[in-house]
């Protein structure tokens, strides 16, 4: 399961004085525009890569409102000038990768303006604040203790699983299923041999397919401690910290091991936040420390105080992932979008679970299960919960407006075909046949190797 090597270093990323300094070519090259192209064209192209760039530099300095205005006129820019080229020319997919690039960036700016969240974390990719990298003097470094609670409110225990899916609630990913259950009933039962157990697993595939799910059904059912993690605790603003907290994230599993005698598995989520390639030269320099040390701890994995530990990484990009993580990977094991059959079990298994709350009557006699599964090609299991929710919701409003108008409280009813119709036409799929192409190309081309 490897990927084929292309490394370059990335240009300009050296340490001076401890600061780590942003890339200076944090965007992509800019297609270099043939002079059959009107001077016009030429020009507004120059002014967006203009805006562009200086979309990068401020949010580098911390200016994102600004950042995200340049953005938005590099975008406009963009597209205009796609209209008068060739769609099928290079300089035209050129144009529209960077675009998409763009577009990204801004969501992202976006984000860090209206959640305040730590740009660093959300720009692994290059433009972080330099100051913001650098501990404050009169900050201390966090102590190994703190950082060790951090990740241990990250577990849980069987208590706190009892209201997750079980294992058997789970449909389909059969193959996952069993090959996270022998690895970890493998490390239980031979601890001796438990060295020789696939207990490095990356679980991949569309978002809502069951990937968390179904690793925190496995910890309930082979009754092993959860600790779900996700990519944002390992990634700080201060220079170093990460790699102490990968450290504390697998000292913290291996002491939760010994102190239980259980298994233990650290769920990583969207890893690929953290281990995506190092070839792109707008991986950050504090992002490619946090992977060195999480590639020199898998190195050190099947060390005796690592047994009975399984790390399962889960993203829904795997093709994005370092090379040198995935060969320490003992294997890629695909969560795929449930077929008609599966999606049938997983509506049936989640309106069997509903009936248990006192705001549910059940369905009504004129559903045809049945049918909604073929309907529902292309949806998920998070997307065909959703529609039983908003089904379900459908009934609240009704009694809601008959209150408004008549103010009369009617009783809650069954769901009925109408409110399922209702649902559908509100949620469609979001996965489109070529996402899930490039899964299954994936898949084909990681069990090749
Ligand atoms: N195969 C399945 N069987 C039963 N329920 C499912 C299945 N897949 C998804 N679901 C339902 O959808 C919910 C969301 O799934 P989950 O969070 O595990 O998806 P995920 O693959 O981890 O998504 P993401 O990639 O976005 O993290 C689950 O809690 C469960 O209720
Ligand atoms: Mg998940």
């Amino acid at each position: 399961m490897t990927r084929p090597h292309n490394r370059r270093t990335a240009k300009g990323l050296s340490k001076v004085n401890g600061v780590l300094p942003t890339p200076t070519k944090p965007t992509p090259n800019f297609p270099h525009f043939e002079i059959k192209h009107s001077a016009s064209l030429r020009e507004s192209l120059v002014i967006g890569n203009q805006n562009f760039k200086e979309a990068y530099r401020l949010s580098k300095v911390g200016k994102l409102r600004e950042s995200k205005e340049a953005f938005a006129k590099a975008i406009g820019i963009f597209t205009d000038a796609l209209q008068q080229i060739d769609p099928k020319s290079q300089e035209a997919t050129r144009l529209r990768n960077i675009r998409s690039k763009a577009v990204l960036d801004m969501k992202r700016v976006e984000q860090a303006i209206g959640e305040g969240q730590l740009i660093s974390s959300l720009f692994n990719v290059g433009f972080v604040n330099p100051q913001s990298q650098l501990r404050p003097a009169g900050v201390d470094d966090e102590s190994e203790d703190k950082l060790e609670a951090q990740f241990s409110s990250s577990i849980s225990d069987n208590k706190k699983l009892v209201d997750e899916l079980s294992i058997n609630e789970i449909v389909g990913l059969d193959s996952a299923k069993s090959e996270l259950r022998t690895a970890i009933e493998f490390n239980k039962v031979f601890p001796e041999y438990a060295t020789d157990a696939k207990t490095r697993i990356v679980l991949y595939g569309p978002p809502g397919t069951g990937k968390t799910a179904l690793a925190k059904a496995v910890a309930k059912d082979m009754d092993a401690v959860f600790m779900n993690v996700s990519s944002d605790q390992l990634v700080s603003r201060y220079f170093g910290e990460s790699k102490q907290k990968v450290n504390a994230m697998f000292n913290v599993a291996k002491k939760k091991q010994k102190e239980t005698g259980k298994p233990v598995i650290i769920f990583l989520d969207e890893v690929d936040d953290i281990a995506k390639s190092r070839d792109n030269e707008n991986v950050h320099e504090a992002t490619k420390g946090i992977l060195n040390r999480l590639i020199a701890e898998l190195d050190g994995f099947n060390n005796a105080d690592s047994k009975n530990i399984t790390l399962i990484a889960s993203t829904n990009k795997p093709w994005t992932l370092d090379s040198a993580f995935l060969q320490r990977m003992d294997q890629a094991i695909y969560a795929d979008p449930p077929d008609k059959e599966d999606r049938l079990d997983i509506l049936k298994i989640h309106i069997e679970k509903m009936k248990k709350q006192n705001d549910f009557a059940g369905i009504d006699k004129d559903v045809n299960i049945r049918k909604l599964a073929s309907l529902t090609e292309g949806y998920t299991g998070r997307e065909l919960k959703k529609i039983i929710d908003k089904a379900k919701k459908n009934v609240k409003d009704e009694m809601m407006t008959i209150y408004m108008t008549t103010g009369q409280k009617s009783k809650l009813r069954p769901v009925n075909q109408i409110d399922f119709n209702n649902a559908l036409s509100e949620i469609p799929p979001t996965i489109s046949r070529r996402e899930i192409e490039r899964f299954e190309r994936f898949s084909i081309y990681s069990k090749k190797k």
